[in-house]
């Protein structure tokens, strides 16, 4: 076993919308653990596909400039900031076309496999709080704690409406929720790492409860899993 295994992970995977990135923050932030925002990194290579007018289908040169791009995510797990190539472009991948992209560029077997041990790089003591689709299922399937957030997709759509028009950014809500069925069924249906809850996952159905209760909920899980 490598002494990456003994730093304790937490997964927090599902569906977007399903409060799960800003739980998966909260949860960072109150364990003084460390926070990978996975989605970030697909919104980042799709982001950066479309500036260098790579196709968003052309496996080999997106896997290539998957291993290239300089990445940094600033120490402090609240902030959202994302810096590529030293450039804050944390509000340029939050847009819906961003968020497509990322879902088309993810499909591909050999961009999921480059962006692999840029992932499991984010280990590090005293421990790590993963966002995303398959942190449970395949980044870290030995992770102790697993859980998978969701909520029914009109619910998850109607809070995508309310983050955009909140962050001065254009918003649809009949868009937003086409959009979101169509990303669902595209990211449950590929063939390499499919969303889906882990065998051992802990499912939590947050529809009809708000942050809080949805952290309060989480909070109990992970004690229970961390110290059993
Ligand atoms: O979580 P977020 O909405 O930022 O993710 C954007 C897209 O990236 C998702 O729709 C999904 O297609 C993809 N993704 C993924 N695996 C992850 C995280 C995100 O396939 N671990």
């Amino acid at each position: 076993m490598s002494s990456a295994c003994s730093v304790p992970v937490i997964a927090i995977d599902g569906p977007s919308g399903s409060g799960k990135g800003t739980i998966a923050r909260m949860m960072a932030s109150e364990l003084g653990f460390h926070f990978l925002d996975s989605g970030a990194l697909y919104r980042i290579l799709a982001l950066a596909a479309q500036r260098r007018g790579i196709a968003l289908d052309d496996e080999q040169a997106l896997a290539a400039v998957s291993g290239e791009l300089d990445i940094r995510f600033p120490a402090d797990s609240a902030s959202e900031q994302v810096l590529l190539d030293g450039e804050d472009v944390s509000r340029d991948i939050r847009s819906e076309e961003a968020g497509a992209g990322a879902s088309r560029v993810a499909a591909l077997p050999g961009v999921r496999q480059a962006l692999l041990e840029r992932q499991r790089a984010f280990r590090q003591p005293p421990g790590l709080v993963a966002d995303g689709r398959d942190m449970g299922t395949v980044v870290f399937p030995d992770a102790g704690v697993k859980i998978f957030l969701t909520a029914s997709s009109e619910e998850r759509a109607r809070r995508r409406y309310n983050q955009l028009k909140e962050k001065g950014l254009p918003a649809d809500y009949d868009e937003i929720l086409a959009d979101i069925r169509a990303r669902d069924e595209r990211d449950s249906s590929r063939s390499v790492a499919p969303l889906k809850p882990a065998r051992d996952a802990v499912v939590v159905d947050t529809t009809e409860l708000d942050i809080e209760a949805t952290a309060q909920r989480v909070r109990e899980i992970i004690k229970n899993r961390l110290n059993p």
